[in-house]
């Protein structure tokens, strides 16, 4: 279980994320959505511990994490895949994805690269192109694969879908979805798309200026106009 208490983000003096709380159980799929600005990266970079100042607590399987750097967390199978991808451009998919070793828990063997090509089906054709070659929505699901690689136990993607045609995100919805059940990954997803992110999540939490404005499965939030009007502008 991954849990956030009462956190609050600043970069110097400003302040970002203002008293958050949020829970993911093990295997659990849950969303974060609010528009441009939110926080929802801030949110995802300060429960990885990688670059905002924090107050406040983020615990996981029962540690509180204080001050450990974010390669630990990466290795008790946290994994962030960043808003930018961070697809190495001079090595094919293939080694992209065999990356992850660098990234799995001590004594755990990462997948094996091909098998995990297997469950992407955009990956096939082009698991020996170079990295600098790909599309942004290949290089988004070789950052999903290389993520899921490394056999974390909640894989965090911060805004997957951005910039991704529909045909793309179709697809990926059902990537990220099957690779988690086959997996027991769980799920934390930023997202703006509403579609996207009920196909892969169960519950939700809106975010709004630095703080949680609604938190609930996607048929309460159906069933309030008001936050949707609000918060998400539908
Ligand atoms: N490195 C930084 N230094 C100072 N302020 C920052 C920094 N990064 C983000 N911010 C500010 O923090 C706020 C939240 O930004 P954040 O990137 O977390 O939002 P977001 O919800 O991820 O938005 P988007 O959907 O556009 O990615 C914004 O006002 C932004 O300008
Ligand atoms: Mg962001």
């Amino acid at each position: 279980m991954l849990r956030v208490d009462n956190l609050s983000a600043y970069y110097g003096d400003s302040q970002i994320l203002h008293g958050v709380s949020l829970a993911v159980p093990d295997g659990g799929r849950i969303a974060v959505v609010g528009r441009n600005g939110a926080g929802k990266t801030t949110l995802f970079k300060s429960i990885m511990n990688a670059g905002p100042r924090t107050k406040g607590n983020v615990s996981w399987q029962g540690t509180e994490l204080g001050s450990m750097p974010s390669y630990k967390r990466v290795r008790r199978g946290l994994a962030l895949v960043p808003e930018d991808r961070r697809i190495f451009g001079h090595v094919t998919v293939r080694e992209n994805i065999a990356m992850s070793r660098y990234g799995a828990a001590p004594g755990q063997t990462p997948l094996d690269p091909d098998q995990v090509i297997e469950r992407f089906p955009m990956l096939v054709p082009i698991r020996d192109r170079p990295g600098g070659q790909l599309s942004g929505g290949q290089q988004q699901m070789v950052a999903v694969a290389r993520a899921i690689a490394a056999r974390p136990k909640l894989m965090m993607l911060d805004e997957p879908t951005e910039g991704l045609a529909p045909v793309i995100v179709e697809q990926l919805a059902r990537d990220v979805v099957s690779a988690c059940k086959e997996t027991g990954a769980g799920l934390l997803l930023s997202e703006q798309n509403l579609w996207f992110a009920r196909q892969c999540t169960d519950r939700l939490y809106i975010i709004d200026t630095g703080r949680i404005v609604f938190e609930g499965d996607w048929q309460s939030l159906d069933a309030n106009d008001d936050i949707k009007h609000r918060y998400l502008a539908v």
